[in-house]
């Protein structure tokens, strides 16, 4: 692979982090036992947490637990008098991940697991695919499909496979005269069938990979072997055998359906006269038959080709081919998967331009760990939407390799995470909800099983709260598990060695990027090309060419039309603006001037996005799309609700759309490809680009494998032109710890976790952590007037002082340090809540108020305690709507305004712009006010009307919904371990769901496959597919044809994600299912005598 000029530079100089006197904080065996978790953030779907300092994207905590970014895009985007501040991606999904630590809304069935395993199959048989099963095995099949494709995937399928096949032979049993000639291998058990085609085609398996892999090394990635040293290759070959060894029995097991571990359950209950001696001799028999299935099983897996692609099979090669189209490594990625630290598991950070192909290299390593090591793996992504993008595509990978995929953001996620027995699992996650996964993992002892945590955009550490977050889950890491492996990867890092001090990390770095990306910069007609060499960092390039009459030159003074028309339709242009409502008046302002040619384009396909946003809508439309759409432009930010961007997102990717204004917040979201991205001015909101949001902006064009060319253009103002030149020149900017800026939602919730965890206990072990902590690698620059010691002390004794943790004394003396800690029950809701330390006491007042006069007539009540703190206080009512509102409140639900001490005398007077002498707390007026809203959309499940209503953009709306689901989830857990709340527990469960789906029932089922929202669960739904039984036996050609606006792509993805998740449910099941099934571990052994066995 030619990499041109690209310059490989490898720092490995890794500076051992000093940690003062770690000895017995380190080798405390509890310590080591322990392991840490939590977090998340999507913005505003797609707002860049990149930008999270700026004016306009600010972190906004929605929960308490998990900051939510709100981005906020000011100026002439500000609503007067609202609240326009939109949750950015981390709010999107505010407190997805803060929210819920540990929640569980994955499974949200209340039945016995018996009850679930009877659903599932009951479902199983009603899909519409099964009845007609027999003639359409080539499609649908899962099995089928697996024993066309491989081996390893067989075992994946084991339970579809064991299901289709009991209804198939159900079906020849009604229908005798059926010939089962064609179909002779759904005669016998589907394991047997999986064995037998196995068996059959194992030799010429094997003969043909080795042939491939001859071919394989006759390429280019001869070399990639050959590198490889042989020793390390029969290492993992021989860890690859052994795990394939122990894989084999349980995934054996795994094809007994759940239906026959049940009825042989059952029946043995029902018979035993002696159910020990009767199950005991279960386990005997079941023991046998394991025994035998591995057997067989290593006949199997003599020919399981593992090691040939970088110690993996060399199916992973062919899939990366298949899937991803990527037929080779580029050479950097090849010579970092080699290096002799990277081999020696060390912890690595790595940077390369964007687009320079990151991604992969990192999947290798977590593919090695799962498949080779046989340990979990965790991968930090900053955006909801970038986990569920990141989900959908490796699902496919999960089902074919054997692994599973769990999706940790949003409202989904289980803490702890399953227990798998055999197939480990890849846990995506959001940054909050990752922290949350670790605490967990630390608090029930499992942090060891975690093999590996990759961190993309790792210079997200230096942002705010959720930069602190990240940094406590990577210290927890660090401090309690060795054995984990830690790898952090950016396009835009500067100051490498704190990172590397802090990680204990190498480094890796080059200046590769596929495709050429060029600068340029626009000052009135003129365009420059970026040019370090030259004297003042530009020369000149050309003058634009364009005839502007006086009235286009009035409407567009930055000559848009002229540049964007160079690109569209042909090729994609994003034009990022520096507020939401300027996206909206450029996308109008373009098509005002787009000549009519251009409505030909695609007209149909157009027309499609249209009639599918309204049917996502409830048939509202926005009319800014209305009118840009059929240009093929469309404008994206946080305005739009998720079901809106993801839809938008689709066309603009299949080329349907060619052109989107935008906000900061693309650039950090979804891979959106361009061949031309400009830059409307060089702001975001009202604060001046920085270099890192520059570069990731312009790094969205010119995207590998999509175009072949990208350029960028910056729209200057003369007045301007100084700075500029500055950012185009000076290096990218510092990352800083905000550990200790971030108060409370920081140092404090750290501390408050590494105590009730156990982490350490006093305060030498305390300070011994932050030692270790990015903020101690930085505490000299960042707090120069105060030492960590200081500091540590500090905030333990707020800490204490707030109630939340308690001092014991080791000894007699009064020494500071010859104190232990402890939680305290209210430490201990907070931190299980994951409540922002700042809330914790007013949450625990409000609670307590409402215990003594609860109004259950309606939801209201239990909306107001669910309303998030953060965002009500950033609420600005508006009066007239607050006392229209309020007007429109049956006596009951004016009853709870009366409670909390808003009477309608105060809204009426308000709204009427009169003086109030008595002083009413603003707080609880603009948190009921949110309820209000929140109250109007659960009665109404439709954004628009409730957007209307309040006037607030449906975005924001959504935002709320999600950050209250959040929230509630949190306060559910923040009563777990309050026993004076125990009455909340049941009502907040209910009305946690009831936020998080704030859909018709029937659609849940849909939408907790990954990347299906609202709008598309109804389109499948109204086609049949009812449950995710139907989408995981779905044909994606067959979803393509019966579905609007769905591509192939999409099909797939959709498909596999159904596939995933059902199987981890089935899985789940089943461990229950044996569990339940095992002798316990203490049963009393009484020996049975002789007569009694007769
Ligand atoms: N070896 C390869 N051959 C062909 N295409 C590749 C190869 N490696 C990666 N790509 C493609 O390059 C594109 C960009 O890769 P990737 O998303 O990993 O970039 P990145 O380095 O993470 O950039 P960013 O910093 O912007 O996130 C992807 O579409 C990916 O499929
Ligand atoms: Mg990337």
């Amino acid at each position: 692979m030619d990499e041109g000029v690209s310059r490989i530079r490898r720092r490995v100089s890794v500076r051992k982090r000093d940690r003062p006197s770690l000895g017995s904080g380190f080798a405390a065996p509890t310590a080591a036992e322990l392991k840490p978790g939590d977090e998340e953030g999507e913005e505003a779907m797609v707002a860049g947490s990149r930008r999270r300092k700026t004016v306009e994207v600010q972190p906004v905590e929605v929960s308490n637990s998990e900051p939510c970014l709100i981005a906020h895009f000011g100026g002439d985007d500000t609503d007067p008098g609202l609240l326009p501040r939109m949750p950015t991606e981390g709010t999107q999904r505010p407190n997805d991940s803060e929210e819920d630590m540990f929640g569980d809304y994955d499974s949200f069935a209340e039945n016995s697991f018996l009850a679930q395993v009877d659903d599932l199959e009951q479902q199983y048989m009603q899909v519409p695919e099964h009845r007609k099963h027999a003639s359409d095995l080539s499609t649908e099949d899962l099995c089928s499909e697996s024993i066309k494709h491989n081996k390893l995937s067989i075992t994946t399928v084991g339970n579809f496979t064991e299901l289709k096949t009991d209804e198939h032979i159900k079906n020849h049993s009604r229908h005798e005269d059926v010939s089962i000639e064609p179909d002779i291998l759904y005669d016998v058990p589907s394991s047997q069938v999986l064995y037998f085609e196995n068996l059959q085609n194992s030799s010429d398996d094997l003969g043909n990979q080795c042939t491939k892999e001859r071919d394989w090394n006759a390429s280019s990635h001869k070399t990639v072997n050959e590198e490889l040293p042989q020793n390390r290759i029969e290492q993992h070959q021989q860890i690859d055998d052994s795990s394939s060894k122990v894989r084999t029995s349980s995934e054996e097991n795994r094809r007994k359906s759940l239906k026959e571990h049940l009825k042989s359950a059952m029946t043995g209950n029902a018979k035993a006269q002696t159910p020990i001696f009767s199950r005991t001799k279960q386990l005997k028999e079941t023991l046998l038959s394991e025994e035998i299935n591995v057997a067989k099983k290593t006949i199997e897996s003599s020919s399981d080709d593992l090691g040939p692609f970088y110690s993996l099979p060399s199916k992973v090669r062919d899939l990366y081919v298949q899937f991803k189209g990527i037929e080779k490594l580029y050479e950097w990625q090849h010579t970092c998967l080699t290096l002799n630290s990277v081999q020696e598991r060390k912890n690595l950070i790595y940077s390369l331009p964007t687009s320079g192909g990151k991604t992969l290299v990192a999947e290798i390593l977590m593919l090695q760990e799962l498949l080779c090591r046989r340990r979990d793996v965790l991968m930090i992504l900053p955006y909801v939407a970038i986990v569920q993008e990141k989900i959908s595509g490796l699902s496919s990978f999960g089902i074919e390799l054997g692994f599973f995929v769990e999706e940790y953001a949003g409202s989904k996620g289980k803490f702890p995470p399953i227990k798998r027995r055999e197939k480990k699992s890849l846990y995506i996650a959001t940054i909050e909800k990752g922290h949350s996964l670790v605490n967990s993992l630390i608090e029930t002892g499992r942090i060891g099983s975690l093999g590996l945590v990759v961190v993309d955009e790792l210079h997200m550490i230096g942002e705010g709260s959720r930069g602190a977050i990240l940094e406590m889950t990577l210290a927890k890491i660090l401090y309690t598990s060795k054995t984990t492996q830690i790898i952090g990867m950016s396009a835009t890092l500067n100051n490498v060695e704190d990172l590397q001090e802090f990680l204990q990390a190498e480094y890796y770095t080059s200046q590769f990027r596929p495709v050429e990306l060029k600068e340029y910069l626009k000052i009135n007609n003129a365009i420059y090309e970026v040019d370090c060499k030259a004297e003042n960092g530009m020369t000149f390039s050309r003058l634009l060419n364009c005839q502007y009459s006086d009235t286009l030159k009035k409407m567009d003074p930055d000559h848009l039309v002229a540049l964007v028309t160079e690109v569209i339709p042909n090729y994609s242009c994003l034009v990022f603006c520096p507020t939401k409502k300027n996206c909206e008046n450029v996308a109008e302002m373009i098509c005002k001037f787009l000549s009519k040619e251009y409505l030909k384009q695609r007209e149909k396909e157009k027309h499609e996005v249209i009639k599918n946003l309204k049917n996502i809508s409830s048939g509202n439309l926005c009319p800014v799309l209305k009118r840009t759409i059929p240009f093929g432009v469309a404008y994206h930010h946080s305005g739009l609700t998720s079901d809106e961007r993801k839809l938008l997102e689709e066309a603009y990717s299949t080329g349907v759309l060619c052109l989107f204004t935008c906000t900061s917040t693309l650039a950090a979201g979804v891979n959106l490809p361009a061949r031309r991205v400009i830059l409307r001015a060089p702001y975001v909101a009202k604060e001046f680009l920085k270099r890192n949001q520059y570069k990731q902006m312009i790094g969205r064009a010119g995207r590998a494998g999509i175009d072949s060319v990208g350029e960028s253009i910056l729209i200057l103002q003369e007045k301007d032109k100084q700075q500029v030149l500055e950012l185009i020149s000076r290096p990218l900017e510092n990352c800083y710890s905000h550990l200790v800026q971030e108060f409370t939602k920081g140092i404090q919730t750290l501390f408050l976790s590494l105590i009730g965890l156990k982490i350490a206990t006093n305060l030498d072990d305390v300070y011994h952590f932050m030692c270790g902590t990015f903020f101690g690698v930085q505490q000299k620059i960042l707090l120069k007037e105060k030492s960590l010691w200081e500091i540590t002390v500090e905030s333990l004794r707020y800490l204490t002082e707030k109630g939340l943790l308690q001092k014991d004394a080791i000894n007699k003396s009064e020494e500071e340090s010859q104190y232990s800690f402890h939680i305290t029950k209210l430490g201990r809701a907070s931190f299980k809540g994951t409540i922002d330390l700042a809330y914790c006491d007013i949450l625990y007042r409000d609670l307590k108020k409402g215990l003594e006069g609860l109004v259950l007539e309606s939801l209201l009540h239990l909306i107001y305690l669910t309303t998030p703190y953060d965002m009500a206080s950033q609420c600005v009512p508006d009066w007239m709507i607050y006392f229209r509102q309020f007007s429109q409140l049956s006596p009951a639900e004016q009853n709870v305004a009366a409670l909390l001490g808003v009477s309608e005398n105060f809204i009426g007077k308000k709204a009427s712009g009169q003086a109030i002498k008595k002083k009413v707390d603003k707080d609880i007026v603009n948190r009921l006010y949110l309820s209000f809203v929140l109250y109007t959309l659960l009665k109404e499940t439709n954004i628009w009307s409730v957007s209307e209503k309040f006037n607030m953009p449906r975005g924001y709306i959504q935002s709320l919904l999600t950050g209250a689901a959040s929230f509630s989830s949190c306060v559910l857990h923040f009563c777990e371990e309050l026993e004076e709340f125990w009455v909340y527990r049941a009502l907040l469960g209910e009305l946690t769901k009831k936020l998080t789906y704030c859909v018709k029932a029937e659609l849940i089922p849909l939408m907790e496959v990954t990347g299906v929202l609202e709008g598309r669960a109804k389109q499948l739904y109204n086609a049949g597919y009812k449950s995710l039984m139907h989408l995981a036996n779905a044909n994606p050609e067959v979803l393509i044809r019966t579905l609007d606006h769905l591509s192939r792509r999409q099909a797939k993805q959709i498909v596999s994600s159904a596939k995933m998740l059902l199987h981890e449910k089935a899985e789940a099941l089943q461990e229950e299912v044996e569990e339940l099934l095992r002798l316990p571990p203490d049963f009393p052994s009484i020996e049975v005598s002789a007569t009694e066995k007769a």
